[in-house]
């Protein structure tokens, strides 16, 4: 069963896709593309039907990620909708698909919503439980775009516990909160560094800054990654984390986070379903100014 999106784009849900879930953060470089795809490959491990949409304009990694060539493009149906690319077990859409890598994206606010709209809006997805959206940093017009096209089940929060990018992630939060999005959890990245010669646990960014702000929004903590080469080196080359070894530590860490979220949004449906007020409630927050 679908969640019931609560901001509610005049009913405008993606055909055949059930849950379509936001990977945000206020801040840029804190691990968001890295994050949705090993947490899109951890939910289809488990055995659903997941898409990934970069919906990164300006600087979009899925590509590269999920090891698609450079130069393959989507098909086209109906001579009006693209056909996501299929890589790794998951579908995939990214504006890296429809232009030269080596053309940089110098657009203006509005033909980078045009396009986002436009690959929101005419992309055949199929059949998917979830779909996970890879978003740019902050919370400007992508964002607000995003919100108004199409009905979003909820919003995943990166972030690193260094308190300046907690700050831009408590934007992030108060942004989905004026615009009807329940946040369904924090992530936090990079929350230890683990020597690779000794193994010691250095907290680079500070400790415990993840529970923190999950506690000050009444928000659950969905899991915490450490700052680990292998993360970086397996998602440049194409074969993140999850599908080199998704029995590996590190999978294990995505995949618990991938179960937390499906349970947030179960956690929302029911209370969407038995009327419940949802104001406090520990798996997501809304608050009124
Ligand atoms: N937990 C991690 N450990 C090590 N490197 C990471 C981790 N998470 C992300 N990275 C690396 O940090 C850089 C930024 O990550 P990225 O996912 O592109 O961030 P964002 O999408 O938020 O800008 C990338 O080079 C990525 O490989
Ligand atoms: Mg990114």
């Amino acid at each position: 069963m679908p969640s019931q999106p609560a901001n509610n784009p005049a009913g405008n849900t993606l055909p055949g896709v059930k849950n379509v879930v936001l990977i945000a953060s206020g801040k840029g470089g804190v691990g968001k593309s890295t994050s949705a795809v090993n947490l899109a490959l951890a939910l289809a491990v488990d055995g659903a039907k997941v898409g990934l949409l970069d919906a990164d304009i300006y600087g979009p990694s899925q590509g590269v990620m999920l090891g698609v060539p450079e130069g393959q493009r989507p098909g086209v149906e109906d001579q009006k909708y693209f056909v996501p690319i299929k890589a790794l077990g998951i579908k995939s859409m990214s504006m890296a698909y429809l232009v030269d890598e080596n053309s940089p994206m110098v657009w203006r606010g509005p033909m980078a919503t045009g396009a986002l709209r436009q690959i929101l809006t005419q992309t055949r997805w199929g059949e998917l439980d979830y779909l996970l959206v890879d978003m740019p940093p902050g919370t400007g017009d992508i964002q607000l775009t995003m919100s108004q096209t199409i009905a979003v089940s909820g919003a995943v929060i990166v972030t690193t516990p260094q308190d300046i990018a907690l700050l831009d992630a408590r934007k992030g939060i108060e942004m989905f909160n004026k615009v009807s999005i329940p946040v369904l959890g924090i992530l936090e990245n990079m929350s230890v560094h683990i020597c690779c010669d000794c193994g010691k646990k250095t907290h680079i960014f500070g400790a415990e800054g993840g529970m923190n702000i999950a506690r000050q929004y009444q928000t659950r903590l969905l899991g915490a990654l450490p700052l680990d080469i292998d993360i970086r080196e397996r998602a440049d080359s194409g074969k993140p984390s999850v599908a080199a070894d998704p029995e590996s530590e590190i999978s294990l860490l995505y995949r618990a986070a991938a179960r937390e979220l499906v349970s947030a949004l179960q956690q929302l449906e029911q209370h969407e379903t038995h009327g419940q007020n949802t104001q406090n409630s520990p798996g997501f927050s809304i608050h009124e100014d």
